[in-house]
């Protein structure tokens, strides 16, 4: 198949494209290089893949990218609370303006699959479910709220809305929660922690790439259909990480109530739906954290002094 990954050269992109090409799919990215392109460098030799520099925000470009694509993986975002918080225009402007864009750009004959999110809940008391009202409490939240809505009332669309991402990919992350906290473990030895008893819910970036590849195996029994995807395993407090982070580097944690999360994530989501259907995580966090821990050790030499 002929695979269009938008946003392709990001965290969870970079972390895809490989999958994709093993399994013998042509891929082409469209991306800014908003992060640079050092981490796609080496798929530049895979003659199935190819690389379009373009902006979502471009309606022609998105509708050239388009044209011959059977899939369109749409990851182009401006992604998490505070860089949509940091330039709320350049957020409306690539995670909803930039999917109408695909949107006008496809037919009802081409598949999207969309990378949504567990943001899209906000707040929630009950076990998640897909059928959990929606209540995205930040920018971030809302404009993938509405970019999820749109792609399902005008295309054939998977849409995942996924746990927190963990892990190492090529275009490394260091924002999100597991990879942030084992970091600063490991770069300073100490850790301030709020919110302890929030319940959160974790994906590795590998397990997302597989399960693009999934709902391209299973398209037929997934389509215009929205999952949560993790795994009921991998629900865990910040308490139950830091504790983990701590077996692997020794880290000092402290507790203080110094921070809030916009997104107000904390919840146990349930993971049935797509089970059913034979799709569930292959790695734990405890086996993320040991990874993280050997990179981080790597890019960056702890700093002698930073104890408390
Ligand atoms: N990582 C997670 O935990 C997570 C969880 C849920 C959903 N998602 C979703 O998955 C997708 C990818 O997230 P990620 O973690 O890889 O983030 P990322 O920031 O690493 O990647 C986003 C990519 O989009 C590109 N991009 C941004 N603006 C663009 C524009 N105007 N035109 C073209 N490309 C543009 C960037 O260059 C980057 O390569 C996003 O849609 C995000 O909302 C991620």
């Amino acid at each position: 198949m002929k695979v269009l990954i938008t946003g392709g050269a990001g965290y969870v992109g970079t972390g895809l494209i490989p999958v994709l090409l093993n399994a013998g799919h042509h891929v082409t990215v469209f991306d800014n290089l908003t992060f640079g392109i050092d981490p796609i460098l080496p798929f530049f030799r895979n003659p199935n893949f190819e690389f379009i520099r373009g902006d979502i925000r471009d309606r022609a470009a998105v509708q050239e990218a388009a044209r011959t694509a059977d899939i369109i993986i749409h990851l182009a975002a401006i992604v998490g609370y505070p860089a949509c918080r940091k330039d709320p225009e350049l957020a409306e402007a690539v995670n909803v303006a930039g999917t109408q864009n695909v949107i006008d750009a496809t037919s009802k004959n081409q598949l999207i699959i969309y990378g949504s999110t567990g943001s899209n809940y906000g707040a929630v008391e009950e076990l998640c479910t897909e059928e959990t009202p929606l209540n995205p409490l930040s920018l971030y939240g809302q404009t993938k709220t509405l970019a999820e809505r749109m792609l399902l009332e005008e295309r054939q669309t998977i849409a995942w809305r996924f746990a927190t991402a963990f892990g190492v990919a090529p275009r490394l992350r260091l924002d999100l929660l597991v990879n942030d906290f084992t970091h600063k473990a490991v770069t300073e030895g100490y850790l301030v922690i709020y919110e302890k008893h929030f319940m959160r819910t974790f994906i590795h970036v590998h397990d997302m790439a597989r399960v693009f590849l999934f709902g391209i195996e299973n398209q037929d029994k997934m389509v215009n259909n929205v999952f949560n995807v993790g795994s009921r395993k991998m629900n865990y407090s910040k308490e139950d990480i830091c504790n983990m982070i701590n077996k692997y580097t020794g880290v000092y944690v402290h507790y203080a109530d110094v921070g809030e999360d916009a997104d107000k994530r904390n919840y146990v989501v349930c993971y049935n739906k797509i089970n059913k259907l034979g799709f569930d995580t292959t790695i734990s966090v405890e086996d993320g954290i040991r990874e993280l821990v050997r990179v981080c050790k790597a890019i960056e030499f702890r700093r002698p002094y930073a104890n408390v």
